[in-house]
């Protein structure tokens, strides 16, 4: 694991995105595992810049997004759906039919994994796979739970990720419970990992996740498994881990 140390949230989009930047570069019709939340929204304005200014073609690219709230429509600006378009895609030359999130709308929810978890295998290896890293550990919304999911599943949101998330929300009671998320093998599959982390909050759960023992009760200790991690992280982030 590479760990990349940087001054502060602007620092760290600018640092991650350069690490996409070359996965890009290097492969024009490479496939992006992308995340949200408000860690990468510095690396999508990062990516648009370099795009208008002629430096990054997206016309070749496939993405796949890790996760969405069961039951919000793609137009509801609380979506994923709708972040990553105000975000992303509706900045570049991407081509929509090659992005993918799971669907939100499919109430079936057997359905709605069984079809994500097709589209992953027709993408492709990611070569690159952002991520986020939740307070309690949740990659994507992987929770805490007694086992790694291996494919694409429904979970009950955390009460600690309602709370969290709800910032997003007009009020706390219009945060959905549920989603549908990449399982754990799917992220594990990618080429490389790239997650990024700013600020205090999230200093015990870095500690936690690449310094404590592997255990599901904090989903991203699975990344001490994976081949090629990199964590681009401010210093406070990165202020309880040891040696760094
Ligand atoms: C959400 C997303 C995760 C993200 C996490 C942390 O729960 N599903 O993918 O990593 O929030 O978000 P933030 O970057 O806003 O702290």
């Amino acid at each position: 694991m590479r760990i990349i140390k940087a001054r502060d949230y602007e620092d760290v989009s600018r640092k991650a995105a350069n690490i996409i930047f070359s996965v890009m570069t290097e492969k024009p019709d490479c496939v992006l595992g992308l995340a949200t939340g408000s860690s990468p929204v510095g690396i999508y304005k990062e990516l648009v810049r370099h795009y208008q200014e002629g430096d990054l073609d997206f016309s070749q690219v496939t993405t796949v997004n890790l996760d969405e709230y069961r039951g919000l429509d793609r137009e509801n600006p609380q979506s994923y759906a709708y972040y990553m378009r105000e975000n992303l895609f509706s900045h570049v030359n991407v081509r929509p039919e090659k992005t993918f999130l799971p669907d939100g709308r499919e109430e079936d929810s057997r359905k709605a994994c069984e079809e994500y978890d097709h589209i992953l295998s027709q993408a492709g290896q990611q070569d690159i796979q952002l991520l986020g890293i939740g307070h309690d550990g949740h990659i994507g919304f992987n929770e805490p739970a007694d086992h790694f999911p291996k494919g694409t599943h429904c979970v009950d949101l955390a009460e600690s990720t309602i709370e969290a998330n709800a910032r997003f929300f007009e009020s706390r009671d219009q945060v959905p419970t549920q989603a549908y998320t990449m399982g754990i093998q799917s992220i594990m599959s990618a080429k490389c990992i790239l997650m990024v982390a700013n600020g205090k909050g999230k200093a015990q759960i870095l500690k936690q996740a690449f310094q404590g023992p592997v255990t599901p009760q904090v989903p991203a200790s699975i990344l001490q498994l994976h081949p090629q991690v990199i964590l681009v992280a401010d210093e406070e982030a990165l202020s309880e881990m040891e040696n760094c």
